[in-house]
C-alpha cells in the first residue's frame, strides 16, 4: 500500500474531528491493507459452542479467505487449525459434524483431533520425513458467552484482556441459556465500514426508519465508547439505536424485560450483540472486498419461545428495519466515490460511536 493513503489523522476531540477519508470506503489497497492490519490481528467471531459442543464435533469456515477448522478434542479442549494439508494444501475437512480423525481429501493423509500427523500414505523412502513437524498449523482460538474466536495473530493479547468491560457488561444476559432461531445473511454492496459507522448512530433513524421512530425517543440514548467496544443503550425500556434487533418481540415480552433493558455492543472491528432480558441477536459484518460486504444474522431464543407467534415477528421487524439500513449504506457508498467528496464533520452529540470507531481503525491502521 502506498503509505500516503493511510495517512490521516482522527482528532481525539471530537468537535474537532474530521471523519475517516472516503477513499479508505473504496481503495482496494487500503482494504487489502486493513485484512493485514486489522482481521488478520483482532478476535473473530467464527462460531458458536453448540457446533463444537462434545469431543469429536468440528466445523470448517473462511475468514478473510484464510480457510479454518475447529475441533473440539477428546480432552475437552476446544482447538483451531488452518485447514491446510501439509503435503500438498489439500483440504483435512470439509463443512462440518463429527470425527475421530481427519482424513485429507486429496491423499489420504491423516491427521488427530490435536492436528498431530497420524498417518502419511506411501511415505516410505521419503528422506528425514518427520511426522511432527507436519501437524496441521494451529490457530489461537478462545471461546467467550457461546461463542467461538481466533485470532491469526499468534501474539494477540488474550482474548478476556482484550475485550475490556464488555465481558462484565453483557454476561448479566441469559445469552447460555439461548438456542439459534434464526439466521440471515445479507449481501450488502458497500464497505464494511460504511455498514459499521451506519450501526454506530441512531441520528439516522427519524430519516431512514420512519416506522421504528414513531415509537421511540432516539434522542434518549446513551452512547459510551470503550477501548475496544460501543455499548448503546436507552434509559426507556424498548428502545433501541438504529439497527435491527428485535423491538416487537421486546414489546410482547414486557414481563421479563422488567429491570435488565437493553444494550447493543459493538465489538472493534466488526460485530454486536444485541442484547435484552430473552432474546440476544448476534451481528457480524464480513468484508468481501472494497464495496461489498456481508452482514451475518443470528436471533438466539430460550427454546421454549421458539414456537412463539413473536419470535418470528421479530425476525421479520428486524428484517424490515435491516432492509432500510442497507439501502442507506449502498447509496452512501456510492456516493463516497464522488469528485465532491472526502471527509465530513461528527454531530457532538449523536455521532460519539462512529468518532470512536474512526479513532480506533486509525490507530491499528497506522501501526
Ligand atoms: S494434500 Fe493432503 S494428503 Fe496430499
Ligand atoms: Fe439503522
Amino acid at each position: 500500500m502506498d503509505n500516503s493513503k493511510a495517512n490521516f489523522k482522527i482528532d481525539a476531540e471530537i468537535a474537532r474531528a474530521w471523519t475517516l477519508p472516503a477513499h479508505l470506503y473504496t481503495d482496494a489497497s487500503i482494504f487489502l491493507a486493513e485484512k493485514e492490519k486489522i482481521f488478520a490481528r483482532t478476535w473473530q467471531v467464527v462460531g458458536h459452542t453448540s457446533q463444537v459442543a462434545n469431543p469429536g464435533d468440528y466445523f470448517t469456515t473462511n475468514l478473510i479467505g484464510e480457510p479454518l477448522l475447529f475441533v473440539r478434542g477428546m480432552d475437552g479442549t476446544l482447538r483451531g487449525f488452518y485447514n491446510v494439508c501439509r503435503h500438498r494444501a489439500g483440504p483435512p475437512a470439509e463443512g462440518c459434524g463429527s470425527r475421530k480423525l481427519f482424513r485429507c481429501g486429496y491423499h489420504g493423509w491423516t491427521y488427530g483431533l490435536d492436528g498431530a500427523l497420524i498417518s502419511a500414505t506411501e511415505i516410505e523412502g521419503v528422506e528425514d520425513f518427520c511426522p511432527e513437524d507436519f501437524a496441521l498449523k494451529p490457530v489461537r482460538t478462545e471461546e467467550w458467552f457461546n461463542l467461538v474466536f481466533v485470532n491469526l495473530d499468534p501474539e494477540a493479547q488474550a482474548l478476556r484482556e482484550s475485550m475490556g468491560e464488555l465481558p462484565q457488561q453483557a454476561e448479566k444476559f441469559p445469552f447460555a441459556q439461548m438456542k439459534l432461531f434464526e439466521r440471515r445473511t445479507y449481501d450488502m454492496k458497500c464497505n464494511w465500514k460504511t455498514y459499521v459507522d451506519n450501526y454506530l448512530e441512531g441520528y439516522h433513524l427519524p430519516s431512514v426508519h420512519p416506522g421504528l421512530n414513531r415509537e421511540l425517543d432516539y434522542n434518549a440514548y446513551v452512547v459510551e465508547p470503550y477501548a475496544r467496544h460501543v455499548r448503546q443503550f436507552s434509559p426507556i425500556r424498548g428502545a433501541q439505536p438504529g439497527d435491527a434487533t428485535p423491538r416487537r418481540y421486546q414489546a410482547a415480552r414486557e414481563d421479563l424485560a422488567s429491570d435488565l433493558g437493553a444494550d447493543y455492543f459493538w465489538i472493534f472491528p466488526n460485530w454486536m450483540l444485541n442484547c435484552y432480558p430473552d432474546n440476544v441477536s448476534l451481528n457480524i459484518v464480513l468484508p468481501v472486498d472494497a464495496e461489498r460486504s456481508l452482514a451475518i444474522f443470528e436471533w438466539y431464543l430460550p427454546e421454549k419461545d421458539h414456537d412463539a407467534p413473536a419470535a418470528k415477528a421479530s425476525v421479520e421487524f428486524s428484517d424490515q428495519i435491516q432492509i432500510e439500513d442497507v439501502g442507506i449504506c449502498e447509496i452512501v457508498q456510492k456516493n463516497l466515490r464522488s469528485r465532491s467528496y472526502s471527509r465530513g464533520r461528527y454531530s457532538v452529540k449523536q455521532e460519539k460511536g462512529v468518532h470512536a470507531f474512526h479513532r480506533m481503525y486509525g490507530k491499528l491502521m497506522r501501526e
